[in-house]
Formats: C-alpha cells, structure tokens, sequence
C-alpha cells in the first residue's frame, strides 16, 4: 500500500490585506502541530513575499494561485514561474474553475500553465470539477476526464503533480460533496493516471472544506488532503483543517 503523505493547501484568493493576513499568518504559523500533513498557503501574487519570509522558517510551503504559460515576454499582468522561484514557491495552482470560468482560461491553456510550473521546478496543483449542471447530466466523468486528459496529454511525466478534484456547485457554497460523492470522482482520477504513477499522486478535495467536514472526507481512500478557501481565511479553523488530515 503507498502511503501518500497528505497535504493541505490555502487558497486564499483575491482576499485580504496586509492588516488581516499579517495576524492570520501569525497564528497558523504559531498554531500548526508536527502533524504529518504538508501544508502549503497560496496568497495572492502581491503577498508571495510577505508569506515567503513569514514562513521560512516553519514547516509551512508557499505555492502561488496561478503561473503563465510563457518564460518571459510582454505578457502584461501575468506572472512567470521563475518569477513564482525566487519567491520560494513549491507550488502553483493551475486550473481553477474560477480561472476558466471567469477568465476564459482553456484545457489547452491549462495544460500549458502546467507545463511551465513543472519545467520551473514547481508543483503543479492542477484544479478539475464539474459544474452543478454538468453533474445533473451524469457528466461528471466526462468533465474531469477531459480536463485530466488535456493535461496527460501534453506532458511527458505527470508524476510529482498533485490534482484537486473540485465540483464547483462546492465551491463557496457550504454544499460540499459527500465523502462518497467525493470518493467516486478520485476514484475515477486516480484510474485515469498513468500506471506509473498512479498510486503516488496525491489528490486533494476542494469545495466547502471545513473543520467539521474535513476529518471524514479525508478519511476516504483516494483523498489525500485539501485545497481550502474560505475556511483558509480563519486560523482555527484552517488549523484544525491541517491538523484532520
Ligand atoms: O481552491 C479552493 C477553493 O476553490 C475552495 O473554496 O471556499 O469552497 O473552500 P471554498
């Protein structure tokens, strides 16, 4: 049996200042047990720095919320993942729903975004879930299967990534998926890997984690920790989150 060392990632969003992060830090730094989960806290690009220095001398990593495509260039606005490096990031969320939702972000952009963190060094969090309507039509394997596979696709080796199954009707929504929803659709994820990798990628759940849901959903076989947002935004709570798994 591979054992997957779990790990729980705060995705903070486009949320808060320096004047509410800073005592946030503070207390999941000064909180956080000698539990076996990795934890990693994902701010906002403008704050890699702030969390990068808070952190460096705790067990906690630093990932960041997205990664371009391109190395360097006259990509206004966009973030490079050597940039992401000199900041100490080990991780890079790629794919989330809210980028390809809001931002028009495709699987074929995704798979690129992906490719970079990955040729930088850094680990990839690639982010899939279907919506509430696409589960209604029984298409939920379809959904994540092809935005797993648009990514499989386009790499030589998948292995060292991390997936986030996310349904987005659970994001932000406090209905987050049974342990058994949840369970089937890594399930599935996890049958869609390459052999050779299979049973070491760690696949997280995110979509309304909380510190009263978190013990049971990651309790499930193929869940393997969590990506958390609101719940991240509260020290306790994410503490008590971390410290579930
Ligand atoms: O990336 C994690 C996020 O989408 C989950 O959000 O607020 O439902 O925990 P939330």
């Amino acid at each position: 049996m591979v054992q997957r060392r779990p790990l729980v990632a705060a995705n903070w969003k486009m949320n808060g200042t320096l004047a509410t992060l800073r005592p946030l830090l503070a207390e999941v730094i000064a909180g956080l047990d000698d539990g076996a989960a990795e934890v990693a806290l994902c701010p906002a690009f403008v704050y890699l720095a702030e969390v990068a220095a808070a952190v460096a001398d705790s067990r906690i990593a630093v990932g960041a919320q997205n990664v371009s495509e391109y190395t360097y260039g006259a990509y206004t606005g966009e973030v490079s993942a050597a940039m992401l490096k000199d900041y100490n990031c080990r991780f890079v969320i790629v794919g989330h729903s809210e980028r390809r939702n809001l931002y028009a972000e495709t699987d074929a952009g995704v798979a690129a975004r992906f490719r970079a963190a990955q040729a930088a060094g850094l680990t990839p969090i690639l982010c899939v879930g279907e919506t509430l309507a696409e589960r209604e039509a029984d298409a939920t394997e379809a959904v994540v299967g092809r935005q797993l596979n648009a990514v499989l696709t386009a790499v030589d080796d998948f292995a060292g990534a991390v997936v986030a199954y996310e349904p987005v009707w659970a994001i932000g929504t406090g209905r987050t998926a049974s342990p058994e929803q949840a369970q089937a659709v890594h399930a599935f994820i996890r049958g869609q890997l390459p052999a050779a990798c299979r049973q070491q990628t760690r696949i997280l759940y995110g979509g309304s984690v909380k510190a009263d849901n978190a013990a049971t959903l990651f309790a499930m076989e193929d869940i393997d920790g969590g990506l958390i947002g609101g719940a991240s935004l509260d020290a306790r709570a994410f503490l008590d989150i971390c410290h579930a798994a």
